[in-house]
């Protein structure tokens, strides 16, 4: 009975074991793939009208198989004048809720707590302490790249999010 409690007892810590080793060990996996320096497309430049704002998705780069769906991260691109935009982040800077652009206000508004962002990105009013966080972009062959690091959340160290703007090719 003691040799068969010692083999269940070792196979159930395995199986715990497993996927909390995994996770400790996945920022050394993930730099080695590279993943948080990924330049993602968002597609044509044609999508992004002069002066207009609007909504893009791009595929999280940090993905499980399983992730399905939930690996689709939306983002707000604003096209200043075909040379410069900006991509924003769609969660609040205050906890994190989808901001959704309201065109005729000219204004991003949080439906958690009120939260609004002037176009540009910066606070307008609300709780939220900042203006929305960007992503660094880039221009090449007629599409708008982002950087794949980090989601920029209230979590991420502003470090990690430093803008480039860069001028079209
Ligand atoms: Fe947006 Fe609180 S999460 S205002």
């Amino acid at each position: 009975m003691m040799k068969i409690g010692i083999v269940l007892n070792g196979a159930v810590a395995t199986l715990l074991g497993a996927p909390i080793i995994k996770y400790l060990l996945s920022p050394v996996a993930r730099s080695k793939k590279g993943d948080y320096a990924e330049w993602i497309s968002l597609g044509e430049l044609e999508q992004f009208p002069a002066g207009e704002t609007r909504l893009a998705t791009f595929r999280n780069p940090i993905v499980n198989s399983w992730d399905g769906a939930t690996a689709e991260i939306p983002c707000w691109v604003r096209n200043l004048d075909d040379s410069k935009f900006q991509v924003f982040a769609i969660n609040c800077a205050h906890l994190g809720c989808p901001v959704r652009w309201f065109p005729q206000s000219g204004l991003f508004m949080c439906p958690c707590h009120g939260g609004a962002y002037y176009q540009d990105g910066s606070r307008a009013s609300g709780p939220p302490e900042r203006g929305l966080f960007e992503y660094s972009y880039r221009v090449e062959d007629g599409k708008l790249f982002i950087q794949g690091r980090e989601l920029p959340t209230p979590g991420v160290r502003a470090s990690n999010l430093v803008k480039e703007i860069q001028p079209c090719a």
